[in-house]
């Protein structure tokens, strides 16, 4: 029976090894989107809603999402969105956009930020996660 308790304890050490405190947590990340899910949707079969859906957005021209009425403001950023200019624009969306009509006073928190940019860069163009 000795060896059996060895392995189980080799495991839970290595379970706790692996969970200690991850930089960005996507569970986390998912709840803080549902601040967003009144007008937006991602993953699979997302469409637009009040706001464009935001599968493929790491990496995606501002102003691009298919069908989608924008704004000239959000149209014609420049922005293409990477984990750097979202936490820039999430936390005060009028300010990286001026004029932008989504009306949302922003996540100011850089962990919750963060988490939920780990939730969003996940979805490919397709709705899959990565
Ligand atoms: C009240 C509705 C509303 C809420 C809540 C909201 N948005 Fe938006 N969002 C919009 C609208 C509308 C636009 C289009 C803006 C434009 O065209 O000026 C937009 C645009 C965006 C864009 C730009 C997309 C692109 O294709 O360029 C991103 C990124 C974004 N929202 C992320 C978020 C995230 C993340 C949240 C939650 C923290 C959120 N939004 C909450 C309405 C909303």
């Amino acid at each position: 029976m000795k060896i059996p308790t060895i392995s189980a304890l080799a495991v839970v050490t290595s379970l706790i090894a692996a969970s200690g405190a991850p930089a960005q947590d996507t569970t986390a990340g998912k709840t803080s989107f549902n601040k967003c899910l009144a007008c937006h949707a991602i993953g699979a079969g997302a469409k637009n809603k009040i706001g464009p859906e935001l599968n493929g957005l790491d990496g995606r021209k501002s102003g691009t999402a298919e069908g989608y009425s924008y704004s000239d403001a959000n149209k014609n950023s420049g922005i293409t969105w990477s984990k750097e200019v979202f936490l820039e624009y999430i936390k005060d969306p009028n300010s990286k956009i001026p004029g932008t009509k989504m009306a949302f006073a922003g996540i100011k928190n850089e962990k919750e930020a963060n988490d939920l940019w780990a939730y969003i860069a996940q979805f490919d163009k397709d709705g899959k996660t990565k």
